[in-house]
């Protein structure tokens, strides 16, 4: 029994119902209503999740009034700017960040599962080549349960660390390859001296043929949008990925449905949108301001992609630190003038949308999308590959929250209720009779 309650009056009945009220370490009080139903007969109701905590989670905090990001306590921009995507996953995963020791047994055993069975090629061969490499990574990732899910026990917490380990280290593997399979280029398996982003970046663009030396920069770049990425609480995907694996269903298919959750242009496939969107307004030749009457404008469809969060009432962290990435590295991209123009549209549109009294009242700021997709283009990374960039930084996320969730004796399986808004009882009519 918590120490505080909050009284629930039905003013229908009369009927007086105490509900506990649960206390976080940080961040907003809940009223405990899981046993509501079974002693009053009353569900609740909230489409959306827009007031509902659904577990409970060490892992993640943000304050949304704020605009504060922290992994186990630490601000997301102390680990963008001094920390390495290794230490933020044994961070995520682990809850305390890691000595150089432990960094480097971790290290290790990442780069010991970065290759994918041989015969996994083979499904790459079944997609077109046109194949979204969302939907490639969708079919791929759930595949691996058929290889690698035999011997291991959900409910045994090293198997599921050792899992988690599996996951992120093939993620590159398996993004790298969606991206080579769908251009008719050879597959570059991982080399395992080079670090978790040069990996990547590596199995992305060098060919068997040709000497391939990673950009340090371009490096050090992808890093920040891994550690960016890396985590957001209770998400869509994360979501999704908890209640798949709610089931107990093995790890690897619940991973593949939070990756086909992520691929919705209202969650991460919004990044790809934004460039879309920028690159309309640099190709149509009309004002800024043209675009933006248009999305305040409630009949037109037209929105402004990358700007406005469910949880962030103030500007997103996050974009902050990818605004600043945007700039230091724009110059260096084989395309600089023509990515700088998309920038330059980018800070223009945040200074118009920031000054309008129609996005201030609404807190519309940018969020982690609204700058992250320049970069990735910088890099020359296609358009197509943006969500899958952010799908292989969330991996971690999600094998965190699932590791989570099945060692927490509160998990149930997930089994929301209705409002049933469908005809009352009826008796069947034979067919020549209606
Ligand atoms: C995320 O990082 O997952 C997005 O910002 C969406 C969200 O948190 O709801």
């Amino acid at each position: 029994m918590s120490k505080y309650t909050a009284t629930l009056i039905d003013n229908e009945t009369g009927e007086k119902i105490e509900l506990d009220i649960l206390h976080p370490t940080q961040g907003p009080r809940a009223i405990d209503v899981t046993r509501l139903y079974r002693q009053t007969g009353i569900l609740t109701y909230d489409p959306g999740f827009m007031s509902t905590a659904s577990c409970w989670s060490d892992i993640t905090y943000l304050d949304g009034e704020e605009g504060l990001l922290e992994y186990r306590g630490y601000p997301i921009q102390e680990l963008a700017e001094q920390g390495s995507y290794m230490e933020t996953c044994y961070l995520l995963l682990n809850g305390e960040l890691p000595n150089a020791e432990q960094l480097e047994e971790f290290s290790g055993q990442i780069v010991h599962h970065t290759m994918l069975h041989e015969q996994i090629k083979r499904f790459y061969s079944g997609f077109r080549r046109d194949a979204h490499p969302m939907a490639t990574m969708v079919g791929v990732v759930g595949a691996l349960s058929a290889f690698y899910h035999e011997y291991m026990d959900i409910h045994d917490e090293k198997n599921r660390y050792e899992t988690a380990i599996l996951l992120i280290a093939k993620m590159p593997t398996i993004a790298a390859w969606s991206y080579r399979y769908a251009n008719g280029v050879p597959f570059m398996y991982p080399d395992n001296k080079l670090g978790y982003a040069e990996n990547f970046l590596h199995m992305m663009f060098a060919l068997p043929s040709e000497e391939y030396t990673v950009d340090p920069l371009m490096a050090r770049a992808l890093e920040v949008i891994l550690i960016t990425h890396a985590d957001h609480e209770q998400n869509a995907s994360t979501s999704t990925v908890r209640l798949a694996g709610s089931s107990e269903v093995n790890p690897f298919a619940a991973i593949s449905a939070g990756i086909a959750s992520l691929w919705g242009p209202a969650h991460g496939g919004a990044n790809e949108a934004v460039v879309r969107m920028l690159m309309e307004i640099r190709d149509s030749g009309k004002p800024l301001e043209y675009f933006v009457d248009k999305a305040k404008d409630k009949s037109n469809k037209f929105r402004l992609m990358g700007f406005g969060h469910r949880v962030y009432k103030n500007y997103d962290p996050r974009a902050k630190i990818l605004r600043e990435l945007c700039h230091k590295i724009i110059d260096k991209s084989p395309l600089a003038s023509e990515h700088k123009v998309l920038l330059d549209i980018a800070m223009e549109l945040e200074g118009v949308a920031l000054e309008d009294e129609y996005f201030i009242s609404r807190k519309l700021y940018p969020n982690v999308d609204f700058y992250s997709g320049i970069i990735l283009l910088s890099m020359g990374i296609p358009m197509n590959m943006f969500t899958v960039m952010f799908a292989m930084a969330r991996t971690v996320g999600w094998v965190a929250h699932w590791h989570e969730m099945m060692g927490d004796d509160k998990t149930r399986i997930a089994r929301p209720r209705q409002l049933y808004t469908g005809k009352t009882h009826r008796d069947y009519v034979l067919v020549d009779m209606r």
